[in-house]
């Protein structure tokens, strides 16, 4: 299995994780780990020019299996993160079963394998213009609400964990987050939708990571129609709110228009009609957004401090994220210049 290569981006966001040596360790047994799977699950390599695909987090490698169908083995790669939370992504994709998110056919927790229907890596949602992502992504987000089982983090647990730290400000976040005095109402509205959250008696499924590029298109059927499905979930149960931020965060650079208060107010229009087609209260799905990218905001300018050189464009951002949804002035930043995500 010589040919299965890790990709730079993953080889790069493990070593950052587990460092160097464990990571070189675990590339060298890569080959192995294929070896085995192929063998349990009848697989042979699928030679699809661009493969293998990565994301930070894990090597997604195209197989046929043994009647052919075209399929993917995804091993997620060693990271710090508690062994249950792959459980409960399992658990997750089983509850959704192929509705709404991309079907699994066979699992090992001991690789932190899955063999996964193969859906159209190319196509992601980042692919269609801004404006037809309202209603597909709406509803996906439709198909995605179902009750949650038990056992899954809680939206509710979070946002209390958030309301149980001391208030955001100049004090809190430090040099590398300038603020100005409208921000007091950013963060107020945060703090408010925090406590909605906690208090919120939703139980759906959330999948909390629901961006442009954890959304891929399905296989058509006979007739030529294919749905949108979502992968690489990190699930928690709670109010669907939750689920809205990951889609305002990303493609800043591609709001359409120039002028920065021109972008908050599409970037607010865009949210407002994302949260109709889905479902969500709009109010709720702003305001919750303006309390994750407020969490987001604390954690940038904590790394900031701790001597991070690129977590102040990150920090940036995420503020004014918060306060294009919160509709106080962006102060004259071009979203389009903004640090990307990554
Ligand atoms: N079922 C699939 N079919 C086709 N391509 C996939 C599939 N799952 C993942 N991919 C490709 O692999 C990449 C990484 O997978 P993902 O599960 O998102 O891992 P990560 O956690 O590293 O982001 C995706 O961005 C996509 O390009
Ligand atoms: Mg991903």
């Amino acid at each position: 299995m010589s040919r299965i290569q890790v990709p730079e981006v993953l080889r790069a966001a493990t070593r950052a994780a587990i460092g160097p040596e464990r990571t070189d360790a675990w590339i060298q047994a890569v080959p192995f780990i294929f070896n085995e799977l192929f063998d349990r699950w009848t697989l042979r390599y699928d030679p699809v020019p661009g493969a293998p695909w990565a994301g930070c987090e894990s090597l997604v490698v195209p197989v046929l299996t043994a009647d052919s169908t075209p399929a993917v083995v995804r091993v997620a790669a060693p990271s710090t993160s508690p062994s249950q939370s792959h459980e409960q992504i399992l658990e997750a994709l089983r509850i959704w079963d192929g509705h709404g998110a991309v079907r699994v056919y066979r699992e090992d927790t001991s690789f932190r394998a899955t063999l996964q229907e193969r859906l159209i890596t190319a196509t992601n949602l980042g692919t269609l213009p801004l404006e037809q992502v309202p209603a597909v992504w709406g509803a996906l987000l439709r198909a995605l609400t179902v009750p949650a089982a038990n056992g899954f983090l809680r939206v509710q647990d979070i946002a209390a964990g958030w309301l149980a730290q001391g208030p955001a400000g100049p004090a809190a976040l430090g040099p590398a987050v300038p603020l100005a005095p409208s921000d007091r109402y950013v963060f107020e509205n945060a703090k408010h939708w925090a406590r909605v959250a906690a208090t919120s008696a939703e139980n759906w499924l959330i999948h909390a990571d629901l961006h442009y590029y954890n959304i891929l298109a399905g296989n058509p059927d006979a007739h030529g129609v294919a749905t949108w499905k979502a992968i690489d979930p990190q699930p928690l149960a709670g109010p669907t709110a939750y689920a809205v931020a990951p889609l305002l965060w990303n493609r800043l650079y591609d709001l359409p228009a120039a002028a920065p208060e021109d972008q908050a107010a599409w970037l607010r229009a865009f949210a407002q009609q994302v949260c109709q087609e889905a479902g969500v209260d709009p109010a709720f799905g702003l305001g919750l957004s303006v309390a994750r990218e407020v969490q987001n905001l604390r954690w940038y300018a904590r790394a900031a401090a701790d001597g991070d050189a690129r977590a102040a464009g990150d920090a940036a951002r995420s503020l004014w994220v918060a306060r294009a949804l919160s509709g106080v002035s962006v102060q004259g930043a071009d979203a389009h210049r903004l640090k990307r995500i990554g």
